[in-house]
C-alpha cells in the first residue's frame, strides 16, 4: 500500500511541519528520513504552537506512529529534551520508534561544526551548528556511532576512541581547542542508553511490514531540494539528501512502494545561511515579506533571507524529485501587493536560461527575469475552496502551477491546520 513522500521544494522552511501534521491524521506512520535537529518544523494546532526539530511532525497526531528512520542523525540529548517538552504539554510520545541504525551526533561533532565555520570566515556555510555535517561525514567515513552502539559499552568505547583519534589531533593542533576524552563521551552517552532503549527497533522491517499490511506511510523530509548535498547549491547545502531518493535510503522502503511525492512550495522564496539566491530582495519588499511571513528561523532564530517566487527552482524540484503534487503554502502572506513579480527564467551574462544551471559560477551570476502578476487585497485566510479566493489569487496559483510542472493539490492560507484549501486528495 502507499508510501507518500513530503519534502521541501526550495531551501527549507516551506511549511513541511504544517503539511505533515495535516496529513498525519489520515496516515498510519510518519517517518523522518534524513537530517536531524537542524530542522525546525512549526505546527499550529488550535491555539497551541509546537516547534519540532528531530521528531517527525506526525507525533502530534494520536493515531499515528512517529518513526525516526536510519537516515537521520540523532542527538540524544535533544531527543530526550524534545520528548519531555512534549510530555509536559500533554502529548503522548510513547509510540515513537527509532532506527537502531540511525547515527548519533556527539559533542565532538558539534564542536567541529562550530570551529570549522569559524575558520571558514567569510566563506562559511552558515550551518545551524548542530553537528550535522561532521556526523554525516563520520557515517560516510565509517567511523560513526549508531543508536545500537549505546547498548554495548565495549563497542561504544572502541568506536568513540577510534573516532576521537584523529579528531583530537585536529582539534588541538589545527583549531587550538582542548582534546575531548573518550571516557567523558562514553559516560554521557551510556546515561542516555536506558532512556532510549525502549524506542529502538528495526524500522525498515516495521515500515515494510506495515506497507504490506495495507497501512499508509508518510515520509517527512527535513530541509529542502536546494539544500540537498547532491542536487542543491553545493557547497551551500546540508549534508544529507532531502530529495525523494533520500526517502528510500533513509528508511529502507523501496521506490516501487512510493505512490506520491509532494513538494511543499512557499508562494515566495526564503533561505537561511549563505549561498546564491537569485530572487533575494534586499529592499523594503524583502523586509515586508519577512515581517508579514514571520520569516525568522525556528532553530537558530536567524532572519530568513526573503525573495519572490522562483519558477526555475520549482521546475527543478519537480524534475529531481519526480514530484506528483505541490502543496503551496503562505499564499496569504502575499495579500496586499499591487503586483507580484515571479521569476520565470534567469539572465546569465546576457543569455536567457530556463533551467537551473548545473554550473555553480553560472548560478552565482543568475539574475531573475520577472513576469508581473496582478495582486489582491482581500483577506484570504478564511477561504475554504479555490472559488473563495479573489480572481487574481486564483490566477497567481494557476500561473505557478503551469510554470512549476505539477498540480497544486493544496493551498495554505494561514499557519493553522484548518487554514488550508484542499484541491485534490493526497490519499
Ligand atoms: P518547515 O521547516 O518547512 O516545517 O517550515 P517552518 O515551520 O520552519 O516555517 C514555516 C512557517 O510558516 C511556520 O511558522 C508555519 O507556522 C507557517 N506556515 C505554514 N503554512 C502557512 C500558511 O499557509 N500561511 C501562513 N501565514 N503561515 C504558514
Ligand atoms: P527545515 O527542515 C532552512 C541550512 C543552514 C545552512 C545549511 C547547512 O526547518 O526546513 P546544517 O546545519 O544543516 O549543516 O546547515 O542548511 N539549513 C536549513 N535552512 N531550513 C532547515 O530545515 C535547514 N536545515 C539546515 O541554514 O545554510
Ligand atoms: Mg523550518
Amino acid at each position: 500500500m502507499p508510501a507518500l513522500v513530503l519534502l521541501g521544494a526550495q531551501w527549507g522552511d516551506e511549511g513541511k511541519g504544517k503539511a505533515t501534521d495535516l496529513l498525519g491524521g489520515s496516515v498510519d506512520y510518519v517517518v523522518r528520513y534524513q537530517g536531524g535537529n537542524n530542522a525546525g518544523h512549526t505546527v499550529v494546532v488550535g491555539d497551541q504552537k509546537y516547534a519540532l526539530h528531530l521528531l517527525p511532525s506526525g507525533i502530534l497526531s494520536p493515531e499515528c506512529v512517529p518513526v525516526i528512520g536510519n537516515g537521520v542523525v540523532v542527538d540524544p540529548a535533544v531527543l530526550l529534551s524534545e520528548l519531555s517538552g512534549l510530555n509536559e504539554r500533554g502529548v503522548d510520545t510513547s509510540k515513537l520508534v527509532i532506527s537502531g541504525n540511525a547515527h548519533l551526533i556527539t559533542p565532538y561533532h558539534q564542536t567541529i561544526d562550530k570551529v570549522t565555520e569559524r575558520f571558514l570566515g567569510k566563506r562559511k556555510i552558515g550551518t545551524t551548528g548542530r553537528g550535522i555535517g561532521p556526523a554525516y561525514a563520520d557515517k560516510i567515513n565509517r567511523v560513526g556511532i549508531r543508536v545500537q552502539d549505546l547498548f554495548d559499552e565495549s563497542i561504544l568505547r572502541q568506536k568513540v576512541d577510534a573516532a576521537l583519534q584523529d579528531k583530537n589531533q585536529i582539534l588541538v593542533k589545527i583549531f587550538n581547542r582542548r582534546a575531548i576524552s573518550t571516557d567523558q563521551v562514553v559516560e554521557e552517552y551510556l546515561g542516555y542508553a536506558e532512556q532510549i532503549r525502549g524506542y529502538v527497533a528495526d524500522t525498515t522491517l516495521l515500515l515494510n511490514n506495515a506497507l504490506d499490511a495495507g497501512k499508509v506511510v508518510l515520509m517527512e523530509g527535513g530541509q529542502g531540494t536546494l539544500l540537498d548535498v547532491d542536487h542543491g547549491t553545493y557547497p551551500f547545502v546540508t549534508s544529507s539528501n532531502p530529495t525523494s531518493g533520500g526517502a528510500c535510503t533513509g528508511t529502507g522502503v523501496g521506490p516501487t512502494k512510493i505512490t506520491r511525492v509532494i513538494g511543499i512550495l512557499k508562494a515566495y522564496t526564503t533561505r537561511v545561511g549563505s549561498g546564491p539566491f537569485p530572487t533575494e530582495l534586499l529592499d523594503e519588499d524583502g523586509e515586508k515579506l519577512r515581517t508579514i511571513g514571520g520569516e525568522f528561523g525556528v532553530t537558530t532564530g536567524r532572519n530568513r533571507r526573503c525573495g519572490w517566487f522562483d519558477a526555475v527552482i520549482a521546475r527543478y524540484a519537480t524534475r529531481v524529485n519526480g514530484l506528483t503534487d505541490f502543496f503551496l503554502t503562505k499564499l496569504d502572506v502575499l495579500t496586499g501587493w499591487e503586483r507580484i513579480p515571479v521569476c520565470v527564467a534567469y539572465d546569465i551574462d546576457g543569455r536567457r536560461v530556463e533551467e537551473l544551471p548545473y554550473n555553480q559560477t553560472d548560478f552565482h551570476h543568475a539574475k531573475p527575469v520577472y513576469e508581473y502578476l496582478p495582486g489582491w487585497s482581500e483577506d484570504i485566510s478564511k477561504a475554504k475552496t479555490v472559488a473563495d479566493l479573489p480572481k487574481n489569487a486564483q490566477a497567481y496559483v494557476k500561473a505557478l502551477e503551469e510554470m512549476s510542472g505539477a498540480p497544486i493539490s493544496a493551498i495554505g492560507v494561514g499557519p493553522g491546520r484548518t487554514e488550508t484549501i484542499e484541491v485534490n486528495s493526497f490519499l
